[in-house]
C-alpha cells in the first residue's frame, strides 16, 4: 500500500519543506521510498514558485538533508488526493480543516498535527522561524527529526 503525505505550514519556505525533505531522507536510510508519494504546500501562496529559505536549506545540509521543493500553496484538490495532510501549527490546521469543510465528503484526507508524532517534546506546534534567529531553525529540524521518526514507525507498518 502507497502512502500519500501532504506537510503543510503557512509559506511552504521553511517547516512544510523541511519536514518533507526530513522525512523523505529517513525514508531513503530506511529504503521505504517507493511505498510513498510525500509533497509540502503553504496555506498562503506569497512564496510560490521559490525554493525553501536560503536559512532553512542550510540548517538541513549540515545534518546531511537536502531541500529541493519548490513553494507552492494548498488546493481544495489535495484534500481528495492525499491520504494524510500534517500541519505544523494550530492555524495551518484550522485553515486545512476549513477547506476539507469546503470540499464536503469527497475530501478524504486524513488531517493531522505533525507534532503529534513527535515523542521528544511536549510542544504541540513548530514555531514558526521565519522572522527570529539560526536557532529557531535547528529547533525546526529537531522537532521534525523526532515527528518524521514517529510518523514514518506508525505507517511502515501499514505498507
Ligand atoms: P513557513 O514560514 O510557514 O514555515 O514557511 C514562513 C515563511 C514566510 C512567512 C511566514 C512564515 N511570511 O510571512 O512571509
Amino acid at each position: 500500500m502507497n502512502h500519500r503525505l501532504l506537510f503543510v505550514c503557512l509559506g511552504n519556505i521553511c517547516r512544510s519543506p523541511a519536514a518533507e525533505g526530513v522525512f523523505l531522507h529517513q525514508l531513503k536510510s530506511q529504503d521505504m521510498e517507493k511505498h510513498f508519494v510525500v509533497d509540502s504546500a503553504g496555506t498562503g501562496g506569497w512564496h510560490v514558485g521559490r525554493p525553501a529559505d536560503s536559512r532553512m536549506r542550510s540548517a538541513a545540509q549540515q545534518r546531511g538533508i537536502l531541500l529541493p521543493s519548490r513553494a507552492r500553496q494548498i488546493t481544495l484538490e489535495d484534500l481528495q488526493t492525499f491520504d494524510l495532510i500534517l500541519t505544523m501549527d494550530a492555524d495551518n490546521l484550522a485553515t486545512v480543516q476549513s477547506l476539507a469543510t469546503e470540499v464536503g465528503p469527497m475530501a478524504t484526507a486524513r488531517i493531522e498535527p505533525m507534532l503529534s508524532y513527535a515523542t521528544k517534546t511536549s510542544l504541540e506546534e513548530v514555531p514558526d522561524p521565519y522572522y527570529g534567529g539560526d536557532a529557531g531553525f535547528e529547533k525546526v529540524l529537531d522537532l521534525l527529526e523526532d515527528a518524521c521518526e514517529g510518523l514514518l514507525i506508525a505507517l511502515s507498518s501499514q505498507v
